[in-house]
């Protein structure tokens, strides 16, 4: 499908926010580089040009081809869209006397074009240090605020708009409005966008790319890949689809049985289940590094993978790979090309490159973002408790249970007790690999909690303490590897969590929620938990969420009654400076 509206990507997770809230209403849109040439973007109705972390006079940053600007195609330019825009036309960007993130009051002084209909002060969504502090030639001042003297600007007859503040964000209540306004009646464009209208057109398109070819899965039980495969199922009838699972040991608790019943309703005749949880205990068996650990795992992967390609015969020419690849996993924006290695992710597999190399391969939601894959699942027919499932990572629980080899004491400090466990961080988009800070009390709110992790270099992230056993002077840190006792531990913890949050309604209002093991306690108990509840887009940055008091009450009372466990934390951390798993 041909794209109504582009969104140029100025970094990370912004243009895809953008232009999910696009499609949303009912407006087909991509996201392309930002510096895409304009003679790529001829047909296009309107530009979007995304928010972005940098500074419009930093050389590095992400800039556009200049010519877009003039060719008559209306654009909308927010946050560093807008910027951008000011530095290329003749305007003036500077640094604000003082950030501004978070809420703020618009004062509109123009009420026509992208703000048709909305009237007066609005609340809106800003996140910048930088701002336009006078527009370019030929532009009008639509809106400030307190702190910000352009919080919009336009040229009508040029059809060229600037929003300093963030209307995709749901922060934003007006931001659906002026979206739609741009969307409407300053580029033209038509509703052509349904996701859930085009299951046909997608079975269809898997008919005509499989011909007569099977197709065979390896699914996860995850969102994505379970509903590729249904429409796999769909198309070409259970004769003609294989899927098989992996089984590691690192699942949550019950997961292969939820798997394995799920498949069999949606009507799955060829699905196996293989049972490597030997394989892989056996490779992690004394392995404390996160980093090792990851690498143990993709490996292990690509062997117990290569083996059932070779054993089932699905490389020769009767068949070919399906995947639940999505929309964001296809595309190589500026920033994630750009990006420092934080953490490995899974290997490709060689057997699955070499049917990719030959074409070999479908991947029926490429074209998706999670929110409509989900729509898509819906008109299956699949069961909510499927499509609304929190992201889970492929190594699964091994991630989330952390090993030592040393013997070591939290230490006292002003803030705090630092508890000599490591985990992962990021920091100024560089790795950081640090022990963790256990606060007194928890502080009054995120920004307090952010100044403490940016004030003390020697921890990359905080904690707040919801009980334990014995004071913190009485316990230590021992030896711990990644044993079955210790598996069969956090998934009894995790599962007690996760049955709290469903019944408290807490998961709805979360993105994620992983539940970490640390080797944190006394001889009897050897353990702790660390709750980690996050609010995210798409697991890029990351707000941790605060637990309702009854709630964490009532998780850390039931978790205090499980075999081995000392003490209940929660994370307090946000992303960055913390990443949202541990390792
Ligand atoms: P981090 O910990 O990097 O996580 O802040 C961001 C998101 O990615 C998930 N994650 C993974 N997903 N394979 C995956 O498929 C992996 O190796 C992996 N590591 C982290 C994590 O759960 C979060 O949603």
């Amino acid at each position: 499908m041909q794209p109504q509206i582009t969104v140029l990507d100025a970094g990370g997770q912004y243009c895809h926010l953008i232009a999910r809230k696009v499609r949303e209403l009912g407006v087909y849109a991509e996201v392309a580089p930002s510096e895409t040439p304009v003679a790529a973007l001829a047909e296009r109705k309107g530009i979007i040009i995304s928010g972005g972390p940098s500074s419009v006079y930093d050389p590095e940053s992400p800039t556009m081809d200049p010519a877009v600007l003039a060719s008559g195609i209306p654009v909308l330019g927010i946050c560093y869209g807008q910027q951008l825009i000011a530095h290329l036309l003749g305007g003036t960007v500077s640094k604000g006397e003082r950030g501004e993130y978070g809420f703020a009051q618009l004062e509109l002084t123009n009420t026509g074009t992208v703000f048709r209909g909305i009237a007066g002060r609005q609340q809106v969504w800003m996140s910048h240090r930088d701002l336009v502090s006078a527009a370019p030639p030929g532009f009008d001042v639509l809106a400030h605020t307190e702190t910000c003297p352009v919080a919009a600007m336009g040229s009508v007859e040029r059809k060229l708009y600037g929003v300093q503040f963030h209307p995709e964000v749901a922060h934003t209540p007006c931001g659906k409005a002026i979206l739609s306004n741009f969307l409407f009646d300053v580029c033209g464009s038509e509703k052509d966008w349904d996701p859930a209208g085009q299951v046909l057109a997608i079975e269809e398109h898997i008919r005509q790319v499989a011909g007569p070819r099977n197709i065979f899965f390896f699914v996860s039980g995850g969102v994505d890949s379970t509903v590729a495969y249904t429409l796999c199922l769909k198309a070409l009838g259970p004769g003609r689809v294989h899927g098989t699972y992996v089984d590691t040991g690192m699942m949550r608790e019950g997961e292969t049985e939820f798997v394995r019943e799920n498949f069999a309703r949606l009507g799955a005749q060829a699905f196996h289940v293989v049972d490597a949880r030997q394989d892989f205990l056996g490779a992690l068996s004394g392995v404390t590094d996160p980093e090792r650990k990851r690498h143990i795992i993709g490996e292990k992967f690509v062997e117990v993978q290569e083996k059932i390609l070779e054993g089932e015969h699905y490389l020769d020419g009767h068949w070919i790979l399906g995947q639940g690849t999505i929309y964001p996993d296809t595309i190589e924006s500026g920033g994630s090309a750009k990006a420092d290695l934080i953490k490995t992710h899974h290997n490709r597999v060689a057997g699955i490159q070499k049917l990719i190399g030959e074409g070999r391969i479908i991947e029926p939601l490429t074209q998706y973002y999670k929110d409509e894959v989900r729509a898509i699942g819906r008109e299956l027919g699949l069961a909510p408790e499927l499509l609304e499932r929190h992201p889970f990572p492929g190594p699964g629980l091994a991630i989330r249970c952390l090993c030592t080899d040393e013997v070591a004491a939290p230490q006292r400090t002003e803030d705090g007790w630092i508890i000599p466990v490591s985990s992962v961080g990021v920091q100024g988009d560089s790795r950081t690999y640090k022990p963790v800070l256990a606060l007194d009390a928890p502080p009054a709110g995120e920004e307090e909690a952010a100044a403490i992790v940016n004030r003390r270099t020697d921890v990359n992230r905080i904690v707040g303490t919801a009980i334990t056993c014995r004071p913190m002077s009485a316990l230590r840190v021992a030896p711990a590897h990644l044993t079955a006792d210790r598996m069969n531990r956090l998934r009894r913890v995790d599962a007690i969590v996760r049955k709290l949050c469903v019944s408290s309604g807490f998961e709805k209002d979360i993105w994620q929620f992983p539940v970490v093991l640390i080797p944190l306690g006394i001889p009897a108990r050897p353990d702790s938990v660390v709750l980690r509840p996050v609010d995210s887009v798409d697991g890029m940055t990351a707000r941790a969420v605060r637990i309702p008091p009854d709630l964490l009450d009532a998780i850390a009372q039931e978790l205090m009654e499980v075999e081995g466990i000392a003490g209940v934390f929660h994370d307090l951390t946000n992303k960055p400076p913390g990443t949202i798993e541990w390792e």
